[in-house]
């Protein structure tokens, strides 16, 4: 995991909680329209993926209760984690590429809706990805997954050679010798695993990811709907195809590519065609970033220019991360698969309390702050929701008030104290359980386990009826905590 050079720690602080007469008249807790529905006010909890779907994609019981333990401290607004609209095997990650999935999801909306007493809107957030594989063990890379080419054979030097011969020789050489020989693509499937990119349309497959998205963004979206979902939101963030063709790294030539008309080309086009899937009625928005944070990447004045063509293509909010990317990725284990938040931009992304001296509080919500501003310049109002590492209620509400973002999102506070919403409204801030942004839970998203909060998974462990963690040793949700 990357660290600031600096390495200052940094406490989170619960600065001055209010009254809860000063709660019912804050900015933070005042109503907001989002599109077609109205949000009690202005509290969002971000996308978390929390590994506790089955193999194949399905919500279980222990999914059923994440969500409802958020649901219980009443959030205006929660979005379910990153959901896979393709129908093709991904590990233990919902998903929603099918209509067999409905059921589950719908049993997802109604845990929601009776947990907050309808006060929380839900919004799934569906995502499309590209493959990437585990760094090899280096004898199995050259005995059977490099494919040798007639570069390979032209430096072995023996045009008759055998492709066993190549093979073992290739195994042979040091690594200066095969920098010598190998493409960057073949060093880097050595080095970190094989990594699909959106600019690789020698592949079929992903030439024709423009022709195939937009069917496959609007068919989830229509699922989300029958489920019964308030909305959908569009992960154009991260590392993951949608971002990837927003980069400027994306240098394809056929339209969707190359410079920021081509790039947002088919965002647009998939915004277009969710929403005439799910009407005017369903929420639809978006995640992007702010800005990449890796050499060479999209910039401020990028993501500024995609808000407003993402805002004029009919999109109800925009939700803006940083940062996430494979590209400045460290290199992971054998048998790992490379995982994007930890190099700088994932620090970025995922700010700890190791960190510069701007800290890991509100790093994003400068940049949010110029999107926003470019938004209103072009006449758009769509509400822009930011977060990253906002867990009081004075931060909130002063960046409201400075008009930084519309709606504030809590993803690690969330995590650490569900209760949060209801607390600092009902005058009860000192009882929050504050985060302290270890990125414990972050470590547990990295290794694919079910992701819980330091702060509270050994807490209690004899509460009756409560699940627990695969291994026995942690519960899956935070304590109970009763107004
Ligand atoms: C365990 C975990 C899982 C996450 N999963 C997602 C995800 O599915 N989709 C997404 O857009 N962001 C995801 N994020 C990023 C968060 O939504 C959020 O942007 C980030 O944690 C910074 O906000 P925070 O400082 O309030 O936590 C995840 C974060 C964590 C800690
Ligand atoms: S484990 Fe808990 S306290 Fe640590 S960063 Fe995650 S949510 Fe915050």
């Amino acid at each position: 995991m990357w660290r600031p050079l600096e390495r200052i720690r940094h406490n989170s602080a619960p600065a001055a909680w209010p009254t809860a007469e000063a709660a019912a008249k804050s900015r933070l807790f005042s109503p907001i329209r989002v599109g077609p529905v109205v949000l009690a006010h202005r509290t969002w909890v971000p996308a978390m993926v929390p590994w506790r779907a089955t193999e194949n994609g399905d919500v279980t019981p222990e999914v059923l209760g994440w969500y409802e333990r958020f649901a219980r401290g009443r959030p205006a607004a929660l979005v379910v984690e990153a959901t896979g609209i393709r129908d093709v095997p991904s590990g233990p990650l919902l998903r929603i590429g099918h209509d067999r999935f409905i059921p589950g999801l719908t049993e997802l909306v109604r845990v929601v809706r009776e947990a907050s007493a309808g006060h929380t809107r839900l919004f799934i957030q569906i995502i499309d990805f590209l493959t990437i594989r585990r760094r090899p063990d280096p004898a199995k890379f050259f005995e059977r997954y490099l494919t040798i080419t007639p570069a390979h054979r032209a430096a072995f030097g023996q045009s008759e050679a055998g492709e066993s011969d190549i093979r073992h020789w290739l195994a042979s050489l040091d690594a200066h010798a095969l920098s010598g020989v190998l493409t960057e693509r073949e060093a880097e499937a050595l080095q970190t695993g094989f990594r699909e990119r959106v600019t690789d349309i020698d592949q079929p497959h992903v030439r024709e990811l423009p022709q195939v998205l937009p069917a496959l963004f609007a068919q989830a979206a229509e699922r989300a709907r029958r489920a019964g979902f308030d909305g959908v939101e569009l992960h154009y963030a991260h590392a993951y195809t949608m971002a990837s063709f927003l980069s400027r790294l994306n240098d394809r030539q056929d339209g969707y590519g190359g410079d920021l008309e081509g790039r947002v080309r088919l965002p647009r086009e998939v915004c277009i065609r969710v929403r005439a899937a799910v009407g005017c009625d369903v929420v639809v928005g978006c995640r992007i970033l702010t800005e990449e944070c890796i050499d060479g990447g999209s910039t401020l004045a990028d993501s500024a220019f995609f808000a407003c063509e993402l805002a004029a293509a009919g999109l109800d909010y925009i939700s803006l991360s940083r940062g996430g990317k494979f590209e400045d990725a460290s290199q992971p284990k054998v048998g790992e698969a490379a995982y994007p938040y930890t190099g700088q931009s994932g620090y970025e992304c995922m700010p700890s309390y190791y960190s510069d001296a701007q800290g890991p509080f509100g790093r994003n919500l400068g940049p949010a702050a110029q999107v926003r501003a470019r938004l209103h310049a072009r006449g758009f109002h769509t509400p822009v929701v930011v977060a990253g590492g906002i867990h009081n209620f004075a931060q909130a509400e002063a960046a409201l008030a400075a008009g930084q973002a519309d709606i504030v999102g809590f993803a690690r506070q969330s995590l650490a104290d569900p209760d949060w919403f209801r607390k600092v409204r009902l005058g009860r801030g000192h009882e929050v359980r504050l985060c302290t942004y270890t990125n414990y839970c972050e470590a547990l998203d990295q290794r694919h386990r079910q992701v819980t909060c330091s702060r509270w998974d050994r807490q209690e462990l004899d509460e009756p009826g409560i699940a627990l963690s695969a291994d026995g040793k942690r519960r899956l949700t935070a304590p109970r905590w009763d107004a």
